[in-house]
């Protein structure tokens, strides 16, 4: 079941991105590496939560995957992207791996965003993670391109057509 989530979720939100930390450091990747202050971590993902919606989805009372809803990023789209119709995500955390929770989270906000006549669902995400590239085109994603600015490694954009399916 989709929900939103209340303040009472705000410190989850904290862990899950603690642990993605930890789990992306086994999966051969920089994503998320390079001696992050966490408390600023926190403090950025405290900005967004203050800011937006995050979503959550909820099996047998537990929240077990979330995401945030925000607006699209002014640096990586431009101002006819920006323009249009979308859901635009970021924060995509699991408390738990290989039980599908992302997946159907990111299906269930797909089907909202259709429901309210946006034209797209897109997203940054970590340039150079492959494995999480894949990850957006099995769920029917596709790759509109690589920004390259410096201090932000999320540059890799992706988006999906509300309209085509
Ligand atoms: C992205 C995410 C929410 C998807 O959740 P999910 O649909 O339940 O999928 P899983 O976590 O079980 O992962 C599914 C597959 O994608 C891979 N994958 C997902 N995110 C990945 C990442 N950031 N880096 C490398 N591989 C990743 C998993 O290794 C797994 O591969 P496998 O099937 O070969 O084992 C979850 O993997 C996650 O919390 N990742 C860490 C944080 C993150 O990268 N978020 C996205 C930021 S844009």
């Amino acid at each position: 079941m989709l929900i939103k989530l209340d303040e009472s979720y705000r410190p989850l939100v904290h862990k899950v991105r603690d642990d993605a930390g930890e789990w992306l450091s086994t999966k051969g990747t920089d994503q998320y590496r390079g001696g992050l202050d966490m408390s600023q971590v926190h403090a950025n993902i405290d900005r967004d939560f203050d800011a937006f919606e995050f979503v959550g989805w909820k099996v047998a009372g537990q929240v077990v995957a979330m995401l945030a809803i925000i607006d699209p990023e002014a640096e990586f789209w431009t101002a006819e992207e920006l323009a249009e119709p979308q859901t635009y995500i970021s924060r995509f955390f699991v408390v738990e791996h290989g039980k599908g929770y992302g997946s159907a989270l990111l299906r269930a906000v797909i089907d909202s965003a259709r429901t309210q006549g946006k034209h797209w669902v897109r997203l940054n995400c970590w340039s150079t993670n492959t494995r999480l590239h894949e990850y957006y085109l099995q769920h029917g994603f596709q790759h509109v391109r690589t920004c390259d600015i410096p201090g932000r490694m999320s540059g890799a954009l992706f988006q999906k057509d509300l309209r085509s399916s």
